[in-house]
This record gives C-alpha cells, structure tokens and sequence, in this order.
C-alpha cells in the first residue's frame, strides 16, 4: 500500500474549510492538512501586490514546514490574483479555486446570475475573464462583500448571525426578478449556505466550486501514483496568529491538533 500523498488546503481564514470538506468526502487516499493565515485575513480587501507576496510567503514556509505533494489555495481572493506566480515557484501541482461562472451559466435558464465574493474578486481582471468567455451573453449581478466573510468566521466560531444584516448585503441579488443562479465566489460562502437560503427572496440554485476542486484533487492524487484507499483524514492544522476559538473549529473539523507557522 503506498504512503498516502499530503495534501495542503490553504486560505486567509476558515472558509478554505468548505473545500476540505469536499475533499475529505469525495476523494479517499490523502493525508489533509489545513492551513490559514489569520495574521493577515481578510484577503478581499487587500491591494494586489501586498496580497501576492504574502501568499508566496505563507505558502513558502508551509512548503518547508510540510513538504506537500499537492496545494490547493482554496481562497477566490489569492487564486484569481497569484496562481501563475504561486505556480512558477512550486514544482508540485497547485490548484486554485476560482469563481464557478462556467456552472452557473450553464445552469441558467434566464441569463441573470449572481456573483457574491469579496470586494477583491468581483472586480477582478481574471474574474471579468471567466464571465467574458462563460457567461458572455448573461446579466451579471455582482456584490462584493468582506461583512459576509467575517460573518462565515463568527459562525464556525459558535456567534450568532445578523440575519438582517445578512438580507440587505445579498438585496441587489433580488431586484432582478429574473436571476436564477448565484455563484459563491467566496470559499467562506458556502459554510453559510443554510442563512443565505432562508433570507432568499425567490428560489436560486447556489453554485460553488467545492466539487469541481474535489475532483481536480482526485485526479492529480491518481497522477502521483500515491492514491490509498483509506479514508482521507486531517493530520493537522496550522495558523498564523494564535487564536483559541480557530483551534477549536479546527478540532470540530477533526484536526487532532494546531499549530503556529512563523511567516
Ligand atoms: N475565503 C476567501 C475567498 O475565497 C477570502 C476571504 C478573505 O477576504 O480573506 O475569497
């Protein structure tokens, strides 16, 4: 039986745990480790240069730390700005969590979606990119968010959500009575799906990209030739900045332990 492969999941903050989840319930065969840098969260409202070097920086120190066989930067707000850079300095495969425009125009009958991220992502060069070639011939809403990202961070640390404050950053979404689909351009997005729904004004099929990465994952794992058949577990979990309650949402996640990365 080989030795299962590692596999790094890394983000600002917990959302990049809506990918682990996904990764730990498709794909058996990795040894996961979860990774965020809290020191610097949020990343969304972060100048694009400042943003690149200190992802390269985190994930430089994560290499030497772990020595991953895979990356996955499961955060829209890095991925959309440093994958080709973060590519260029690993000689391992690096995924990258991008909004899932492509899915959410096909799934549109009407031709009106929405894209809910951070303020960074919406207006994106790369973003504009992915709705030019997918979603050319669609409306598109967009609301940017960094509220909606510390909401996810308050829930997965057991706070109660303002659910009115919820309902009016998603409003613009429901002023098209015609829209149809939203895509959660946020990794944090989808760890508040439940609210997002019961604030809904009409029905909308939500749409992430947390499946599409689980299957990236498993096809890169069957590359390496080192895919197990145990089911994937979290070894371990590391932070930037101490905090107590991250360490416990880890644990929630199954993290049998964390740790402080010095960046
Ligand atoms: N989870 C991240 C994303 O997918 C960003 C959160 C932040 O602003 O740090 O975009």
């Amino acid at each position: 039986m080989p030795k299962p492969a590692k596999v790094l999941v890394f983000d600002s903050g917990v959302g990049g745990l809506s990918i682990l989840r996904e990764i730990q319930s498709r794909v058996p065969g990795c040894d996961l480790y979860y990774a965020c840098d809290n020191q610097a969260f949020p990343y969304g409202t972060k100048d694009e240069t400042e943003l690149v070097a200190r992802v390269d920086a985190v994930l430089k120190s994560l290499d030497r730390e772990l020595e991953p066989e895979i990356v996955v930067i499961a955060c829209n707000t890095a991925s959309t700005v440093a994958l080709p850079r973060i590519r260029a300095h690993f000689s391992h495969p690096v995924v990258g969590v991008v909004p899932a425009i492509k899915p959410a125009a096909e799934a549109s009958k009407s031709r009106v979606i929405g894209l809910l991220g951070t303020p960074g992502t919406v207006q994106r060069q790369y973003t504009q990119q992915l709705i030019d070639e997918f979603a050319g011939d669609c409306e598109v809403v967009r609301v940017g968010s960094s509220e909606l990202v510390h909401m996810a961070e308050k829930k997965l640390r057991g706070c109660e959500i303002d659910k009115d404050e919820l309902a009016s950053i998603v409003e613009p979404f429901y002023r098209n009575k015609k829209l149809d689909a939203i895509v959660l351009a946020c990794t944090h997005f989808p760890l508040l799906l439940d609210e997002l729904m019961a604030v809904a004004r009409f029905d909308v099929k939500w749409i992430d990209s947390g499946e599409a990465i689980a299957r990236r994952v498993a096809y890169l794992l069957n590359e390496t030739g080192r895919r197990a058949d145990n089911r994937s577990v979290l070894i371990a979990s590391y932070y930037t900045a101490e905090d107590p309650l991250l360490a416990q949402t880890f644990s929630q996640f199954g993290s049998p332990s964390s740790h402080l990365l010095r960046v």
